[in-house]
């Protein structure tokens, strides 16, 4: 059972920039390290995104991870018990067989340590929403570019673009609104359609490459820190040099340690002259 935080869903779900709200703050994370870091930054939510497929497992895509997956990493923030609302990632396949599946799966996810679920998709997606808010757990919707189409989409392409497709979106929105979403996560959109939904909506808009207009905003950690450092999406701003720093403390610790000069004094454990004494008579007699 994780921690309850300060900040509530109802807190967010009322967190409107147009009423004077002050911008919502999301990064994900996905260890406890990561996590205590976010607290301790004040963020207001916390995101174990199924991007840990892409982030920090390695794959290609977010298809490849799975609800244990997602509950591993989910119990590894909970345990670190940040001062943050924890959005559980409902991954690819979770949700998209059976309404009974859905739910367990929410349900696994709370039962790991989140206080709310995320899952990508529109109005097709209002069933499986409808019955995990049935389930009381709160429900983040996910629209725009998102990842787990991609096959779909022919790649991590902008969304909405077209008139058809952003008036589409537009309507998507308000059906995820209608459905009983409490905020809704806008990535891969242009500027005025993020700022477009945002207004059309009473609950908060969180973006991801989305524009500056929504009522908040979410990016990956590791593009935070600048620890992912193999490609930069033009929405990421880095604030950190953590792949350089710390590819230069490793650097150091090796070449201590072939000088000959670590460990030193300082990190070792000394011996009693007790000891000492019959070590060095060791293999003397
Ligand atoms: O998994 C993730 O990191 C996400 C964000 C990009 C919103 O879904």
């Amino acid at each position: 059972m994780s921690q309850k935080p300060t900040k509530t869903i109802p807190f967010i779900r009322s967190s409107k920039r147009r009423e004077g709200a002050v911008p919502l703050v999301m990064v994900t994370a996905y260890d406890a390290p990561s996590a205590r870091v976010a607290s301790e930054a004040d963020v207001d939510l916390i995101l174990v995104g199924d991007s840990v497929a892409m982030v920090v497992l390695g794959y290609a895509d977010t298809l490849q991870v799975t609800v244990d997956d997602m509950a591993h990493h989910t119990a590894a923030v909970a345990r670190a018990k940040p001062d943050a609302i924890i959005v559980g990632d409902m991954p690819w396949m979770s949700f998209h067989v059976s309404i009974e599946d859905t739910v367990r799966n929410a349900a696994r996810l709370v039962r790991a340590g989140a206080h709310c679920v995320k899952l990508e998709g529109g109005s097709k997606r209002i069933p499986v929403i409808e019955a995990i808010l049935d389930a009381e757990i709160p429900v983040m919707g996910h629209i725009g570019l998102t990842p787990q189409s991609s096959n779909v989409m022919g790649g991590f392409r902008v969304q909405g673009r077209e008139v058809q497709a952003a008036l589409e979106m537009i309507e998507e929105a308000r059906q995820l609104e209608a459905a009983g979403c409490f905020a809704l996560v806008l990535e891969g959109i242009p500027d005025q359609l993020g700022r477009q939904i945002t207004d059309t909506l009473s609950i908060p808009t969180i973006g991801i490459g989305a524009g500056g207009d929504t009522d908040g905003q979410v990016l990956v950690y590791h593009d935070i820190i600048g620890l992912e450092n193999r490609f930069k999406p033009k929405f990421v701003r880095r604030y950190g040099t953590a792949f350089d720093q710390q590819v230069a403390a490793v650097t150091a610790y090796s070449q201590d340690v072939r000088k000959g000069e670590f460990p030193g004094p300082d990190e070792s454990y000394t011996t009693k002259d007790e000891l000492t004494e019959a070590l060095g008579l060791y293999g003397k007699q």
